[in-house]
């Protein structure tokens, strides 16, 4: 199989999880580039279902490699735990599972920073983040103050990581916020990181010489596009380029190496946390898509919000990733509507739109421009080629690629593994 980036073209939770899954079974390694355990990938294998939030879902396919590359940020209390729960349904990570030195660490005092700043701003300027402490921990990255998985496994960390205990409380007493225990903290994370060390290691390397051997590689994205902290809704995005560029930067395999460039993307549109949402869906058919989506968040729970397909953000996806192919999911969700809207612009102010403005005040009042189709009201979940489609089913899928200009490389109409028909990947 060729390098593959695999992105999400929306607001996250496209379904990336399933289709890692399934082509990660003709991968040699799967890297995780970026994010942290704010992301949350489904898979179900069987009758069994894993939700993954820091380790690449490539781990359920015995003897593939797994890299959480340079770019990720890592809560190592989280990642003890879910290595765990895999260990526990039989899962065997020993020589395979390889975790970036380079990798930043996520503390407590970060989610406390999330939270409390989150609780400070106003009602309408709220991020709605996953309170896991991302930002705070990609600030200190950037700031050049955080400490990496090479520093938690080496035995200065107590030394290294107090100034930055210390530094944090005065923040988040002047924030108004409790401080964190020292003592605790460090006890901790010394635990978790004798669990981790076996893992923790020098991953550029690592990928350099499966590159040179030429094993194949898939690059396992987390959010999506519009939650990029550089081409997404900013403010109301994460901290990392979850978009196709992130991969050489958050893994340290150059651009050369990445052949292809997979878009996942459901047949209509999701978003969880706070920001703009032009084809939102507040109606029964918003509804209904939550239901039969089942459209919870896997990391918080949290309901997410429904709405039409939207071109413009696919459009959009499709240039900023230079995406291939489309990976379509959740297609069977659509199979009761009786008409299905599609948007193909904004307006705003009386000017028309046909990309995402940069400026969140105009994309706020951005409203979209429609087009119709019929829907096709016969279950899909069952077809497993794209002929046997309904033909409304079908022309749907065709035009929502012929106004985003992307091929289809997969269609997947239901969770399970089987429910996923390869068109050109
Ligand atoms: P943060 O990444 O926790 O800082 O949250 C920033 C925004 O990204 C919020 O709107 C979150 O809901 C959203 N977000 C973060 N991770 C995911 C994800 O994996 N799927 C969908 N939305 C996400």
């Amino acid at each position: 199989m060729p390098n593959i980036v695999l992105v999400g073209a929306q607001w996250g939770d496209e379904g990336k999880g399933k289709i890692i899954d399934v082509l990660a079974e003709e991968s040699d390694v799967v890297v995780r580039f970026q994010g942290g355990n704010n992301a949350g990938h489904t898979v179900k294998v069987g009758d069994d279902k894993y939700v993954l939030h820091l380790i690449p879902s490539g781990i359920l396919h015995p003897g593939k490699h797994c890299v959480i590359g340079n770019g990720v940020v890592i809560d190592p209390v989280a990642l003890v735990s879910e290595l765990d729960e895999l260990k526990q349904k039989g899962v065997d990570p020993d020589g395979r599972f390889h975790i970036s030195d380079r990798a930043h660490v996520v503390f407590p005092y970060h989610g406390l920073l999330d939270l409390t700043r989150e609780s400070n701003l106003h009602k309408g300027k709220k991020l709605g983040t996953t309170k896991r402490g991302i930002g705070p921990s990609y600030s200190d990255k950037a700031a050049r103050v955080g400490l990496r998985m090479g520093d938690l496994i080496d035995p200065q960390f107590d030394e290294l990581l107090m100034p930055r205990i210390t530094e944090a409380n005065k923040v988040l007493q002047a924030m108004g916020a409790d401080p964190v225990d020292a003592g605790q903290l460090l006890a901790a994370y010394r635990t978790a990181a004798q669990e981790l060390a076996p893992f923790v290691s020098d991953t550029i390397s690592f990928l350099g010489e499966a590159c040179r051997t030429k094993k194949s590689i898939l690059f396992e994205g987390a959010q999506g596009t519009m939650l990029d902290i550089d081409f997404g809704t900013y403010p109301y995005v994460t901290s990392s380029n979850g978009t196709a560029g992130g991969a050489c930067t958050g893994s340290g395999v150059p651009p050369h190496r990445i052949d292809q460039v997979l878009g996942v993307i459901k047949a209509y549109t999701t978003r969880v946390g706070e920001g703009p949402f032009p084809t939102e869906l507040t109606d029964e058919v918003g509804q209904t898509l939550a239901k039969v989506g089942n459209e919870f968040g896997a990391t918080t729970g949290r309901p997410r919000r429904c709405g039409w397909f939207d071109a413009v953000v696919a459009r959009y996806a499709a240039m900023v990733n230079g995406i291939d192919f489309w990976a379509m999911t959740k297609l069977d969700v659509m199979d009761s509507l009786q008409t299905i809207k599609i948007c193909v612009a904004y307006e705003c102010d009386g000017k028309r739109y046909n990309t995402v403005p940069a400026n969140i005040r105009v994309y706020e009042r951005c409203r979209p421009v429609y087009e119709e189709m019929p829907g096709w009201q016969c279950p899909t979940t069952a077809v497993t080629t794209l002929k046997d489609l309904p033909p409304k089913a079908r022309a749907y899928v065709d035009r929502l690629c012929e106004i985003t200009g992307v091929k289809l490389g997969i269609l997947s109409v239901g969770p399970k593994r089987s429910s996923t028909m390869r068109v050109a990947v």
